[in-house]
């Protein structure tokens, strides 16, 4: 009997706290208390303001010389064919061959990158090499076939003879995406001789 009117108590206080509590509310887009602010907020600078924790001043500070950006490891390879058969025997694909929105992204990058030289097909027959530019080797030939991922990976990163390097226009993720779309060109290109 007791514990049942205690009960009821604690439920009347409780609902009765929860209403004090709404309409007490001062400001109904804001919490009521605010615990810890100096948590919440924290002092700072914006990146362009001057800066007096700094020697020179600034807010924004250079990254220390030798700094890494997290997840782009420097890659050791020279812009030579052997260090082009390295990288293919040291490199691997991090896009897996089933990944469609890669392969939908890689095929963006290609029709943006390469199709004006390697044609749509990858046949070595875009508009840059019908107006006169040395045409490249089909991509879907056995050499190409051929070649390792890593292999293209540097041919992209690093050029390769009359093509240059597409380091500062295509991201890292996007050329091993570009290449997946490259292999789906040559897988179609493969079923097709061999229906043949
Ligand atoms: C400006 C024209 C041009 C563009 C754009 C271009 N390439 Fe090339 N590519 C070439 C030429 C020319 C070669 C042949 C280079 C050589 O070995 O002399 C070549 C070679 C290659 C090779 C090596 C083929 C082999 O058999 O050795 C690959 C792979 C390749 N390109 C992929 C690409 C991809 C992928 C893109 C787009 C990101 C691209 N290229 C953009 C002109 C181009």
């Amino acid at each position: 009997m007791m514990a049942g009117r205690l009960n009821a108590a604690m439920a009347a206080a409780f609902v009765v706290s929860i209403g004090l509590l709404w309409v007490s509310r001062p400001d109904a887009s804001r919490p009521n208390v605010e615990f810890l602010p100096e948590m919440a907020h924290s002092p700072r600078y914006a990146a362009f303001e001057a800066n007096p924790v700094f020697r020179d001043g600034k807010t924004l500070q250079r990254a220390p010389a030798g700094a890494i950006a997290r997840g782009y490891p420097p890659l050791h390879y020279a812009a030579t064919p052997e260090d082009a058969v390295r990288a293919g025997n040291e490199l691997e694909n991090p896009v897996s061959s089933d990944d469609q929105q890669a392969l939908t992204r890689g095929e963006k990058v290609f029709e943006t990158f390469c199709t004006p030289c390697h044609g749509a097909g990858g046949r070595g027959d875009g508009l840059v090499a019908q107006r006169g530019f040395p045409p490249p080797a089909s991509l879907l030939a056995d050499r190409a076939v051929g070649l390792k991922d890593g292999q293209i990976f540097h041919i992209l990163t690093y050029g390769q003879g009359n093509m240059a390097s597409y380091a500062s226009q295509i991201s890292r993720e996007d050329r091993w995406r570009v290449i997946r779309y490259v292999r789906s060109l040559q897988a179609v290109a493969q079923r097709q001789t061999a229906r043949r």
